[in-house]
């Protein structure tokens, strides 16, 4: 098959982040083929993927032209292979399994043209060892959506051992088409970019819980009302040099040797965790959901992701 004959994006797995995955794909212009192993669960997840499309229409972050062609543009399928030969790029986000997603991997790689990428969206996995049963390792790049997938703009673009950086440079820059923030992770560590640093707030956020310095409540408190309102337009590294070098380094002198530097979960989630305290989905963890609602919260935080993307678009800052 010529390349030209090859117009399609297709998201493997259509669960939570396939359908966002497929909406954000649809939206940037793609034919999109959304897949499942079964069919009513295609056809499902298709309509989930244009809910989303007209989530973001109704909040004018896309446009009715846009979300009108996404439709025309998305399709589900029970059929893999038989999609393969329209197939331009893969995503795959199926169940976080090493061996599936090893197995599918390394299906897919024997069944596809070397210049077709081949992308994951773990978030815990290595591409490096999800490629390790690829004959073409150098096509495979991880592409790390966040969720909700079609809110959240970060993808984190992970170069694997084996991955070419070409391979990863042009996903970066098509992601970046889609309306996406990819940003490029040059080398396959754990936590990729992003979760390195939020489980260094998240260590501390819990040591201080633990240390009885602050409640729980005080602690996202602090988080949601003091840095993190600033971040979706001042990151951390350009607040170091908004209050400059000299005074960064001096607090880093001071709080630095105070804070936590645990290399292992904290005892506060292990106790939890034996006495089946799993957080919402059993009822109770650090919070007690019997009392706290879940669902508002999320509301409320799409709700803000929608109202800062607007303001982000609006100033068009970066
Ligand atoms: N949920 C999140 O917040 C989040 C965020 C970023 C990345 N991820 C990653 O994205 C991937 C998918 O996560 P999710 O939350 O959408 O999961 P999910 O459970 O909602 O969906 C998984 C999908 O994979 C399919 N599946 C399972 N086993 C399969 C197999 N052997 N072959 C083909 N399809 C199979 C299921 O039918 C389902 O459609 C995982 O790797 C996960 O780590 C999740």
């Amino acid at each position: 098959m010529e390349n030209a004959d090859r117009d399609a994006v297709v998201v493997a797995g259509s669960g939570l982040m396939g359908v966002g995955i497929a909406a954000v794909s649809a939206l940037a212009g793609n034919r999109t083929v959304l897949f499942n192993r079964l069919g009513e669960k295609a056809e499902r997840a298709r309509k989930d993927a244009l809910a989303q499309c007209r989530e973001l229409l109704d909040n004018e972050l896309t446009t009715p032209e846009a979300a009108g062609r996404a439709e025309e543009l998305l399709s589900g399928t029970s059929d893999l292979e038989g999609v393969l030969p329209r197939a331009r790029w893969v995503i795959e986000a199926i169940v976080e399994n090493l061996e599936t997603k090893q197995d599918l991997f390394a299906w897919l790689d024997d069944r596809l043209p070397a210049d077709v990428p081949i992308l994951s969206n773990t978030s815990g996995l290595r591409i490096s060892d999800i490629a390790a049963k690829m004959k073409r390792p150098e096509r495979a790049v991880t592409a790390h959506f966040w969720f909700p997938a079609h809110l959240v703009p970060l993808v984190e673009v992970v170069v694997g051992d084996k991955s070419s950086i070409d391979v990863a440079v042009a996903v970066r820059d098509e992601l970046e088409r889609w309306g996406k923030a990819p940003v490029l992770v040059k080398r396959d560590l754990p936590g990729q970019l992003g979760n390195r640093i939020l489980q260094a707030v998240i260590r501390e956020a819990v040591n201080i819980v633990e240390m009885g310095l602050a409640s729980p409540e005080d602690v996202d408190r602090a988080v949601k009302t003091g840095m993190g309102i600033r971040f979706p337009v001042w990151g951390p590294l350009e607040h170091v040099d908004a209050v400059g070098i000299d005074l960064c380094a001096s607090v880093q002198d001071t709080v630095l040797p105070a804070i936590s530097a645990r290399t292992e979960a904290a005892p506060l989630m292990r106790d939890l965790l034996a006495e089946g305290n799993l957080g919402h989905k059993t009822g109770k963890g650090i919070y007690d959901w019997s009392v706290k609602d879940m669902n508002a919260l999320r509301q409320l935080r799409n709700d803000f992701i929608i109202h800062a993307l607007k303001k982000i678009r609006a100033s068009k800052s970066p």
